[in-house]
């Protein structure tokens, strides 16, 4: 049976984790949030001492990754690292900014992609991160790229972690959006841009219900 996958890439805080979330419960789809492996690969080096310029040390952490990700009888996602609950310090801002530096690395993400297509599963996966059209799933029917104003993108940033109960400074987080995103979009491997055959989707000043819509529309026409 054929699996249909939809990806949604763009920058930090477009709103793909949230969008994504909401498009695969409307559709019963699988999920697969790629951000999170490249931050438990970047938390689990520093926990094994593996030093980032260490690529051979690196590609091996983030083959072996022993990952579970489950939700709490409140329905909270949790995510497992070796048996251990990281879900605080995977969302951490410095716990982003290290997974841009070892996700520059080709050799990590080649690494990662089986573990990522493995996610491709009946009835369906949408898939959020920044080279899901571009690289994993490249034959995807609906591929995305959303984006937000620089603005905007910190600013929710911003209200995600304060919710989280962590602090941290507006001025701070839009430089460290700023510098990942440089990053992320410079880097020779699977740099963030939309696939050839992307439809962009602007999510400045549009609810999280209207950007849902309008993707759950798009797959309707599939
Ligand atoms: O989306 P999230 O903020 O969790 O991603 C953290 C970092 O992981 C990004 O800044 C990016 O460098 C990297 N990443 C990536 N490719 C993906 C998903 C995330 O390079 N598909």
């Amino acid at each position: 049976m054929a699996v249909t996958v939809i990806t949604i890439d763009g920058p930090s805080g477009s709103g793909k984790g949230t969008i994504a979330r909401r498009v695969a419960d409307a559709l019963g789809y699988h999920l697969l949030d790629s951000g999170a492996l490249y931050r438990l690969t970047a938390i689990s080096a520093v926990k094994r001492g593996v030093a980032f310029d260490d690529v051979e040390g690196l590609a091996a952490v983030a083959h072996d990754l022993d990952v579970e990700f489950a939700s709490n009888e409140d329905g909270d996602e949790r995510i497992w690292l070796d048996g251990i609950d990281v879900t605080h310090d995977v969302r951490k801002e410095t716990t982003g900014t290290n997974a841009s530096k070892v996700a520059a690395i080709p050799e990590v993400r080649s690494a990662l992609i089986d573990r990522q297509r493995a996610f491709q599963r009946a009835p369906g996966l949408v898939a959020d991160g920044r080279d899901m059209g571009t690289q994993v799933f490249t034959s995807a029917p609906l591929k995305i790229f959303l984006t937000a104003s620089a603005e905007e993108r910190a600013r929710r940033r911003h209200k995600q972690l304060k919710d989280k109960g962590m602090d941290v400074s507006l001025a701070a987080l839009s430089r460290d959006i700023e510098v990942r995103d440089q990053r992320d979009s410079e880097r020779s491997v699977a740099p963030l841009k939309p696939a050839e055959d992307a439809r962009i989707l602007d999510s400045s000043g549009k609810s999280i219900e209207a950007v849902t819509q309008t993707v759950l529309d798009w797959v309707a026409e599939l």
